[in-house]
């Protein structure tokens, strides 16, 4: 099925947005070395991106969850591959594409509290700004946007569109 598109954030913005993060947490942290968790698949365009333009110390770490439900982005979620380091004692920051109901960042803070990071921040290149009470916890965001569905620089509908450099409204149908 083709989906018609419609760009909500071009490349260029993206770029300097994630310059600007970039600085920030390199301000933030300064010579402290960070942990940078990318959640897959969604977030793995934006992790590349942003990690060049930190300038504290880093190492990469990925995990991969998925909903049980393939057809909805509301079933449950369950851990596909876990991180390859400990993080006890470790600055985490956690990458997310993007933040809608919450339950995917709800899942990840639980699974990754108990192995006792020193810190956890959260970085979301997209928050539809559906949940306030987690929405205070993500420290870096990259774009407020609607509530609407999104695809592009990462985001996919079934699969698709993660390869596009911007930010896509998805248009009717929004579901295959
Ligand atoms: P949440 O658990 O409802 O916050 O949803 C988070 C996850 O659902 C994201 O990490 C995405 O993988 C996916 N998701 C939510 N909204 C969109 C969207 O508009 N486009 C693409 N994926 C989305
Ligand atoms: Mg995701």
């Amino acid at each position: 099925m083709k989906h018609s598109l419609k760009k909500i954030i071009d490349s260029e913005d993206i770029a300097n947005r994630i310059k600007t993060l970039g600085k920030e947490i390199s301000n933030d942290f300064k010579d402290r070395e960070l942990t940078v968790i990318g959640v897959l698949k969604g977030s793995f365009i934006f992790m590349a991106d942003l990690v060049r333009e930190i300038e504290s110390p880093l190492r990469c770490d990925f995990l991969r969850i998925e909903s049980y439900d393939e057809n909805g982005k509301s079933g449950h979620i369950r851990l596909v591959f876990d991180l390859t380091q400990p993080i006890e004692g470790k600055d985490v920051l956690v990458i997310e594409d993007i933040l809608d109901t919450g339950k995917s960042l709800q899942y990840i803070l639980h699974h990754l509290k108990p192995k006792n990071p020193k810190s956890i921040n959260i970085c979301c290149l997209l928050n539809k700004e559906k949940h306030p009470a987690l929405s205070k916890e993500v420290r870096y965001t990259g774009f407020q946007i609607p509530d609407v569905y999104v695809v592009g620089y990462g985001l996919d509908l079934a699969g698709k569109y993660r390869e596009l450099s911007y930010v896509a409204e998805v248009l009717e149908p929004a579901q295959e």
